[in-house]
């Protein structure tokens, strides 16, 4: 199965895919953690974050999962995906797909902004940042969507939450 979560920059995919790694780990030897920031690292091509770019980077990383779905690894991806096509793409070529959406408010991120990016992008120090310059195209059709107050939960309550309801062969035994 590839676990997929969506979300802006901050949403909290890498905190919230790293709790779900480090649980299903434990039952799920098959199992590996895949994150946009480090794929980038390992593609080692300095792909930039253009739109094109994105575009060049979400396909190398659906069919790295299409790999490792074919092969019986179960992959969590934590990637920002702006591309309805390629999630669609997910859902037609993995034998088994479940989307979720951190749907985490701006102003939250604005706030919290790990990486300084939404404060240099209003300083106009940086372009091609996902809910400002370049558009965010809400996921339709994800399998679980997190919001409201749900999404200001701590961490680890809405890793709970996702363990809860991942549907077979991932699913928890407790
Ligand atoms: N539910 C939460 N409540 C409070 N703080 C959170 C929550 N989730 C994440 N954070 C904090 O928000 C910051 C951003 O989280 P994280 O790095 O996981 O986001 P991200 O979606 O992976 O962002 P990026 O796309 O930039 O990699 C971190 O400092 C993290 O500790
Ligand atoms: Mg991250």
């Amino acid at each position: 199965m590839i676990i997929w979560l969506i979300g802006l920059s901050g949403a909290g995919k890498s905190t919230i895919a790293n709790l779900l790694y480090n649980d299903l780990k434990l039952r799920h030897s098959n199992l590996v953690y895949l994150d946009g920031d480090n794929l980038r690292d390992v593609w080692g091509d300095q792909l930039g974050h253009t739109v094109d770019a994105r575009n060049k980077n979400a396909h190398r990383i659906s069919h790295l999962c299409q790999l490792m779905d074919q092969q019986e690894i179960h992959a969590i991806a934590a990637v920002l995906s702006i591309f309805p096509d390629w999630q669609r793409w997910n859902r037609e070529n993995f034998r088994s797909y479940f989307e979720i959406f951190l749907d985490t408010p701006m102003d939250v991120l604005k706030a919290r902004d790990s990486k300084g990016l939404y404060a240099s992008a209003a300083r106009g120090k940086t372009d091609n940042v996902v809910g400002v310059d370049i558009p965010f195209p809400r996921p339709a059709n994800a399998d679980l969507t997190i919001s409201g107050d749900a999404v200001m939960e701590k961490p680890s309550v809405i890793a709970e939450r996702i363990l809860r309801v991942l549907p077979h062969p991932l699913k928890t035994l407790t």
